[in-house]
């Protein structure tokens, strides 16, 4: 199947009340584990990259890792999507690059760290779903912030500040009214990376209550869940045991995200995870035989380590088993969609 846009995933997962992981990559090894458990639970596909991974990897390479995997795998649908995009013309690059899917993060300026006025995230979303619309490609936007700063996103929120920033309810159906969006983005007291929360966290800081309230003034909404890792104890004492330094943290546990997937939750953001799976493999392998330089040996295991962490979300988030349940439906079929 060609790369499809990801709102016939997102419908989809609507009318059979499931997510979809949405999950990141910059290089060949990700793509590959990620389509290797998509193929083992026969689940549907969202892949992302976020400017700094079309900066690390190269556009052309990762257009061509995409068309590899929808190659290889005909019968899996696939969206390509980008993730934080900080402008409308960092979207029309990842478009004119084959993405078929694209975020505009309207919540904060271009710079991707100063909060945006509501005014401003309007307007660009809007401009972006002008544009995408009109090709059949999709859109997700974001209102409210996300806390943290640790992997170069967002704007640095802790405590209070970003609880001050959480998706406003009412806020958000007006945002998605005025901007036409396919998918919203909600802050709701996750944030980027691996420091989410200092224990597993209560109502008090991650505020499933906001996903429930903005569902049932937005139910044809599909909701997105960014900051979504579980930072999983396993993985952070894999790290550690083999000489790593990760303090100990604690991420969004699988049972929130399934109660969020129950009041509208679609698409969930995970790539904290994924890296923490990597990292380990790797440093195990090095630490336990120190001989060995052939990247392959320590890229094989990691591989596999970052596949067992995508079919356990795939699993968990009811995606699994669904792959072939989806018809393709082309970019013209959803311009004349947009069109109505
Ligand atoms: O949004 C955050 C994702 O984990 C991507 O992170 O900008 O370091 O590629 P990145
Ligand atoms: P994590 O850092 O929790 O994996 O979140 C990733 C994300 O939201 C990408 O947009
Ligand atoms: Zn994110």
């Amino acid at each position: 199947m060609a790369l499809i846009p990801m709102r016939v995933l997102l419908d989809h997962a609507a009318e059979n009340n499931y997510g979809v992981a949405a999950l990141n990559v910059n290089n060949m090894e990700q793509i590959q584990s990620i389509m290797e458990a998509a193929e083992e639970t026969e689940s549907p596909v969202i892949i992302q990259a976020s400017r700094g991974a079309r900066s690390y990897s190269n556009d052309n390479y990762l257009k061509h890792l995409m068309l590899a995997a929808a190659e290889l795998y005909p019968h899996l649908p696939i969206a390509m999507h980008l993730d934080h995009g900080n402008s409308a013309a960092t979207c029309f690059t990842a478009i004119e690059q084959g993405f078929t899917s694209v975020m505009m993060d309207g919540s904060l300026e271009e710079d991707g760290k100063t909060p945006a006025s509501y005014e401003y995230n309007v307007a660009v979303t809007k401009e972006v779903v002008n544009v995408a619309h009109k090709i059949g490609l999709t859109v997700e936007g974001e209102l409210g912030c996300l806390g943290g700063i640790e992997d170069g996103h967002g704007a640095g929120l802790t405590g209070d500040e970003a609880l001050a920033h959480l998706t406003d309810p009412k806020q958000a159906e007006e945002f998605v009214k005025r901007t036409g969006v396919d998918a919203l983005a909600v802050a709701i007291g996750t944030s980027h990376g691996a420091y989410k929360f200092t224990k597993k966290p209560t109502g008090e800081v991650l505020k499933m209550s906001v996903i429930e309230e903005i569902h049932k003034r937005l139910p044809n909404t599909h909701l997105v869940m960014h900051g979504s890792s579980s930072v999983p104890q396993e993985l952070q004492d894999i790290i550690n045991k083999y000489g790593g330094e990760i303090k100990q943290t604690y991420g969004v546990p699988v049972e929130e995200i399934q109660r969020g997937i129950k009041h509208g939750v679609r698409k969930i953001n995970v790539d904290t995870d994924n890296r923490l799976a990597i990292t380990g493999a790797i440093r195990k392998v090095f630490a336990e035989t120190p001989t060995k330089f052939d990247p392959r040996d320590y890229l094989k295991p990691a591989r596999a380590a970052m596949k067992e962490v995508c079919k356990a979300r795939m699993i968990a988030f009811g995606q699994a088993g669904n792959a072939l349940k989806i018809k393709p439906v082309t970019k013209r079929k959803m311009i004349d969609f947009y069109s109505k």
